[in-house]
């Protein structure tokens, strides 16, 4: 693969609305991200992916814009934004958005002028369907719960979304609609944005035949995914968007498109693919049989686990590059998802799972909080959370026959709020995230975990990610960490340890992670190597035989 600028970038997702609130409103906001970009640069990443800023009615914390080409007031101005983006500049950190255009808000201008008048050119920007007998056109089940299909005012027509009602779908068939969109995607480009992660980009072609399909759930509706994600004919509109616009720059583009099959990740990252990356989300739902269904939950091993990382790395390899991550702003903390032992929830698991991802072949993304070894927020009821997922899903299981304690279970396992609580800056009042009312509380943790602890001690969580940050982009390992090949040891291995090569010209790399409670043991190919990073004050090893702690983690350099 031809090398990219972007393969050398080390990306942080931030949250705004949790990131750090500037004027004590209780939310954050763009002012509070700009104050706090000397943190970022300490830690030593290179980029930020900031969630949606633009107008909306937060119905979806920003993924319901109203306008595009506007910042919502809670979080600022564009002046605001644009001393964001210059202050980060001065210091050497890029910026990218999150473009959201497979749906806007149902308070965007243009829907609101579809709604208003049955001849306007703004209908065709949305999909607008007859109904059948007084009902919706089909059976189709919203990724958030309900109908997919919600009726238009006084008449009897129904406007498809995929997600909230609150967020109805742009119909990507009209061509003026398309040229729209690339016109503001342009715009924002020639402000100097590095690129864009975009929303669910695989849902933007649905099957023109609208059919209903056997339901799949007691609420008798059955998944939209069959027949709204990653459909054929999908090609053409992710070609054509590409061509007017990411072509033009010389951007990032992350794609999150779920339901792309491995066989067709060429389409999406190879030599001419629609994206730079995307994220593969086959590990990150280990824990549930689907995404939107949190009750369907599974009992993984760590083997399964290891298999879908091996798995994800050499499909990947095979025609592009691949955007790793184990947090964002749709899951849980990984530390609560994937350390199974709750003793491990510390510095251990969450430095093993860090080394086991960061060395992988791609672009590490690290979520807000994450290098700090947060982990999820317990609540009591299901009136504690903001998210709409989450109180769907609730609802959801009740309706699939589960208790209220079991539903709450479920949801507090996997809400989305588990990763949007504000920031815990330090150990005063609000974790000083804010002197308001935080919009959504803190984890009780923040007294002990917070950023200003951790800047100043050793052996912290975040000193663990600036080592890691550092070996990746700046020591003699660059070019093997980030241009190497990547090969898994699925060979006279315990089935808890994860180990691979990264191998570049005369380096290779080893990294071996125990991701489990128990001591256990890796035989080496050689005993000539030399330690470049552990966990553990000491490396337990004899010749080529190394014992490995509870998630003990080491990377070697083998000579
Ligand atoms: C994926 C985003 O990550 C999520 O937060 C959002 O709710 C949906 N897309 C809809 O935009
Ligand atoms: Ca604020």
């Amino acid at each position: 693969m031809k090398q990219k600028w972007w393969q050398k970038e080390i990306i942080y997702q931030i949250y705004p609305r949790s990131f750090y609130d500037s004027n004590n409103d209780g939310i954050g906001d763009i002012k509070g991200i700009t104050q706090k970009l000397d943190y970022l640069k300490e830690l030593g990443i290179t980029m930020i992916w900031i969630c949606p800023i633009y107008k909306s009615p937060m119905v979806d914390n920003g993924y319901d814009i109203s306008d595009y080409l506007d910042v919502n007031n809670e979080f600022g101005s564009i002046e605001d934004l644009n001393e964001l983006l210059s202050k980060a500049k001065e210091i050497g950190i890029k910026v990218i958005l999150d473009l959201v255009i497979n749906h806007t808000s149902d308070e965007h201008y243009w829907f609101q002028e579809a709604l208003k008048n049955p001849s306007s050119t703004y209908r065709d920007y949305y999909i607008i369907k007859e109904g059948i007998n007084g009902n919706p056109p089909n059976n189709w089940r919203s990724i958030f719960g309900g109908s997919v299909w919600t009726k238009l005012p006084n008449e009897d027509k129904y406007y498809l979304h995929v997600f909230d009602k609150k967020q109805p779908d742009l119909n990507f068939e009209n061509p003026e609609l398309r040229q729209a969109i690339y016109k503001m995607i342009n715009t924002w480009l020639d402000k100097g944005l590095a690129g864009f992660r975009i929303d669910s980009i695989t849902f933007l072609k649905k099957d023109q035949g609208f059919e209903s399909l056997p339901a799949d759930g007691n609420d008798n509706l059955v998944t939209c995914k069959y027949k709204t994600r990653n459909q054929p004919g999908i090609e053409k509109f992710l070609h054509e968007l590409k061509r007017e616009t990411f072509d033009k720059y010389d951007c990032v583009t992350v794609g999150e498109a779920p339901g792309v099959k491995y066989d067709e990740l060429s389409d999406f990252i190879g030599e001419d693919g629609y994206f730079s990356m995307i994220f593969d989300f086959k590990y990150a739902d280990i824990d549930v049989e689907s995404g939107s269904d949190w009750f369907k939950r599974t009992n993984w091993t760590t083997e399964e686990f290891k298999k879908l990382i091996y798995n994800s790395q050499l499909a990947i390899q095979k025609v592009g590059w691949g955007a790793n991550f184990i947090e964002n702003h749709d899951q849980p903390r990984a530390l609560s998802k994937y350390i199974k032992d709750e003793k491990y929830q510390n510095f251990f698991g969450g430095s093993a799972l860090a080394m086991m991802y960061f060395f992988l072949r791609g672009t590490p993304f690290i979520y807000q909080g994450q290098e700090l070894g947060m982990t999820n927020f317990n609540r009591q009821s299901i009136d504690e959370f903001n998210d709409i997922s989450s109180i769907d899903n609730y609802y959801r299981s009740i309706d699939e026959g589960f208790s209220k304690e079991e539903a709450l279970n479920f949801v507090n396992l996997r809400s989305r709020d588990n990763t949007r609580t504000p920031f815990p800056w330090d150990n005063s009042k609000n974790g000083g995230f804010t002197k308001g009312l935080p919009w959504l509380p803190l984890t009780e943790e923040y007294p002990q975990i917070n950023a200003a602890e951790q800047l100043n001690s050793n052996k912290s969580l975040f000193n663990f990610y600036k080592k890691l940050i550092d070996l990746r982009n700046n020591s003699e390992y660059q070019e093997v960490f980030i241009n190497g090949e990547f090969q898994p040891i699925t060979h006279d291995i315990n089935e808890n340890i994860i180990s691979y090569y990264r191998q570049k010209d005369n380096k290779t790399i080893q990294v071996i992670v125990n991701l489990s409670n128990e001591n256990s043991h890796i035989k080496l190919g050689t005993d000539k190597y030399k330690i470049i990073l552990n966990n553990y004050e000491d490396v337990n090893a004899k010749l080529n035989e190394i014992s490995l702690k509870p998630y003990e983690a080491i990377t070697l350099e083998l000579m």
